[in-house]
């Protein structure tokens, strides 16, 4: 970053600041992930210089040879890793593919079937503070208050009674495995279309350790930057009949010129992706994930749903006398980071909830292991059990950043 540090020593510090946090941190928000050196590389290419209005190979802009080139790849090894009919990979973020999958899919104010905010659900699944619960009728679903899993006769209850023209499955913050054939089930039942947002399953989902979205949906958003490991962003997979309305909602719909340098490194992750060793790894971040839930149940934590099938946890913090916020801010100063979160049927309100999720896809990047996660579930308990206990966290913090430096990630990225 020699350039930077000539041209803008503000910014530069403000970067090397964030790397180093993220070589001494432990991450465990669910939705990142730790991105390799050669998708670093190609987001930051003169890439970025191009305008490309269009589809590879049907552009408004002349001078697009190479930007089709690298386009038309990330398409076809997106097709590969998932078995898609058709992908756009335009979509700047997971917010915008399902804005766009709405777009190209029905009318304003159509109606529309997710699952809610406040049992796992997305805001663009219909909250009223988002474009989605503005521009569409949105009714939901959530878990079943017993066993906190989706409760399919109860799907197809609401459905029937909705009428929804678009059934949506997917979710941010729901721990267990999804039927989607059984969704798609329901959908062809009540003549609704089917769609998935799998953003945060789809490196599951591509490592076939998740059931597979892609047969039963109509159309299945994603972003790129969570499991699947890629760079922020996120990208449309149709079926053939949905191809040109998909096209069309992307550009001119919704967006103008793709992020070019972000497409070649959506590229060169779906090209990861494809290795053996990317199974190998999703199937480490289940693993630990499975290590950490283990561990806070014998911690006597209460976990929502009893578990977890995936690469995510969510905590009910209830009996442990304390806030999913002060849980967050105790376990930072600690090392370890993580968000808080609803929980299903929570008492409490977004901005102070009763849970914190956590997630294993960054520390499973950085080479954690079942006992490494088991010893962050000891840490995490330690932090809650003694909040206040500013000797404690600065210790743990010090254990932390032991743990880290024996799992470097970007190292020689900070200029000295
Ligand atoms: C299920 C789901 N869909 C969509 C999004 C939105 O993605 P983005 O933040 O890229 O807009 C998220 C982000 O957390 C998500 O969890």
């Amino acid at each position: 970053m020699e350039h930077l540090k000539k041209t803008d020593i503000e910014i530069f510090t403000g970067i090397n600041s964030e790397i180093a946090r993220q070589q001494n941190v432990i991450e465990l928000i669910a939705s990142e992930n730790i991105v390799s050196r050669a998708v670093l590389e190609a987001m930051g290419t003169p890439l970025t210089n191009k305008y490309s209005e269009g589809m590879p190979f049907k552009r408004y802009y002349g001078g697009n040879d190479y930007i089709d080139y690298c386009e038309d790849l990330a398409v076809k090894r997106a097709k590969e890793l998932f078995g898609a009919e058709h992908v756009n990979v335009q979509p700047h973020a997971g917010s915008q593919a399902n804005m766009e999958a709405y777009f190209a899919l029905l009318e304003l104010k159509d109606k529309i079937l997710g699952m809610a905010l406040d049992h796992g659900g997305h805001l663009t699944h219909g909250s009223h503070v988002n474009f989605s619960g503005k521009f569409y009728t949105f009714s939901s679903y959530g878990v079943d208050k017993e066993t906190e899993m989706i409760d399919l006769d109860n799907v197809r209850e609401i459905a029937q009674k909705e009428q929804p023209r678009l059934i949506l499955a997917g979710a941010s913050a729901y721990p267990r495995s999804i039927n989607f054939k059984a969704f798609k089930g329901i959908a062809d039942d009540v003549g609704a279309l089917f769609m998935v947002d799998m953003a945060h399953i789809a490196g599951l989902i591509a490592a076939k350790l998740h059931p597979d979205p892609v047969p039963y949906a109509d159309v299945v958003t994603t972003t790129t930057h969570k499991t699947l490991r890629g760079p922020r962003g996120a990208m449309i997979l149709c079926k053939e009949a949905h191809a040109k309305a998909i096209d069309k909602a992307v550009f001119p719909g919704m967006q103008g010129g793709p992020l070019d340098h972000v497409i070649a490194a959506k590229a060169v992750a779906f090209k990861e992706a494809l290795e053996p060793s990317f199974a190998i790894y999703q199937k480490q971040v289940i693993s630990n994930a499975q290590a950490l839930a283990e561990t806070l149940m014998d911690e006597g934590f209460r976990l929502v749903s009893g578990g977890t099938d995936n690469h995510l946890i969510l905590v009910d913090l209830t009996n442990k006398n304390i806030t999913g916020k002060e849980a967050e801010i105790a376990l930072d100063v600690a090392g370890i980071c993580c968000n808080k979160n609803m929980i299903p049927y929570d008492t409490r309100s977004p901005f102070n909830p009763s849970g914190i999720r956590l997630g294993t896809p960054a520390i499973t990047t950085r080479g954690f292991r079942e006992e490494d996660a088991k010893q962050v579930g000891e840490w995490i308990s330690k932090v809650i059990s003694d909040p206040s206990n500013e000797t404690l966290k600065k210790q743990i913090n010090r254990d932390v950043q032991e743990l880290c430096s024996a799992h470097r990630i970007y190292a020689g990225l900070t200029p000295q």
